[in-house]
């Protein structure tokens, strides 16, 4: 394994078969994953049992921030991930994490054992299957937030296209949250296509992402997509037709 010291000084990995890093090595893995996805998610659910969808384990930055975040409070969570490939999550017992993660430990231990962890206030299930598969059997209950950090577009089309985002409706809470590095007009167009209001996160530390929810949040300015299909010239959003991939849903 090879790992790769982003800008913030924690650890990535580039994956060969992708192509790509696994988190944004200008913005840092662990910067990505607090101020694109926990911090913007958990600030706007106040729930206190919150239910994730995390797409996808990858190197469980995701995850693992989520519980970091939550580990004094009386919240409890239950996360659940998809991820296409066993031998990476396996090997995430030798991965140098964050040190903020030492009390983590025990977990990413027993996830890379048996790609699950349980106590009684934590849970996290790594199902080891196609991530859009996942989707089409899920019939549990609809998740409050949705980490969307699959590899992009152009490696990972599967997880971006409007028929996707049709799945995510069906899976998510009409109050959920979800959450993405993406600021790009047409993954904002799959999404509004959908029926999501969609909103810029911004924070000093990271490039700016993307929230978006069924229901309006009163907490952040809308981006007016209607507007933007109008003055836009690269607004296209993906289809699965476009990418010759045969999903059955
Ligand atoms: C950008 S990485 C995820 C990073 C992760 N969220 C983290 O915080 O470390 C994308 C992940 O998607 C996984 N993946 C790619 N294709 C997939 C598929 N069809 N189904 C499920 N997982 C897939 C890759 O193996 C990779 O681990």
């Amino acid at each position: 394994m090879k790992f790769i010291q982003s800008e913030d000084g924690s650890f990535t990995m580039f994956s060969e078969r992708f192509g790509e890093h696994y988190h944004s090595t200008k913005d840092g893995a662990l910067s990505e994953s607090l101020y694109k996805h926990i911090i913007p998610a958990l600030s706007l659910t106040t729930k206190n049992h919150i239910q994730i969808l995390d797409i996808s384990f990858g190197l469980g930055f995701n995850s693992l921030t989520t519980l970091y975040s939550l580990w004094n409070s009386k919240k409890s969570v239950e996360i659940h991930s998809p991820e296409i490939d066993e031998e990476l999550v396996k090997s995430l017992r030798d991965f140098p994490y964050p040190k903020i993660f030492e009390p983590l430990e025990s977990v990413i231990l027993e996830i890379a054992e048996t790609g699950k962890y349980e106590s009684e206030r934590f849970k996290i299930y790594v199902y080891f299957k196609d991530g859009r598969e996942f989707l089409k059997e899920w019939r549990g209950s609809n998740f409050d937030i949705v980490f969307q950090d699959a590899f992009s577009p152009k490696s990972s089309p599967e997880f971006w296209t409007v028929e996707y985002f049709k799945e995510i409706k069906r899976v998510i809470a009409c109050n959920g949250i979800l959450t993405t590095y993406s600021s790009a007009t047409p993954i904002r167009m799959a999404l509004f296509e959908n029926g999501f209001h969609i909103y810029t996160y911004e924070h000093q530390k990271v490039r700016s992402g993307t929230i978006a929810s069924l229901n309006r949040l009163e907490e952040l300015e809308e981006i007016d997509m209607e507007r933007k299909r109008v003055v836009s010239t690269n607004w296209k959003p993906l289809r699965d037709e476009d990418i010759a991939i045969q999903v059955e849903l």
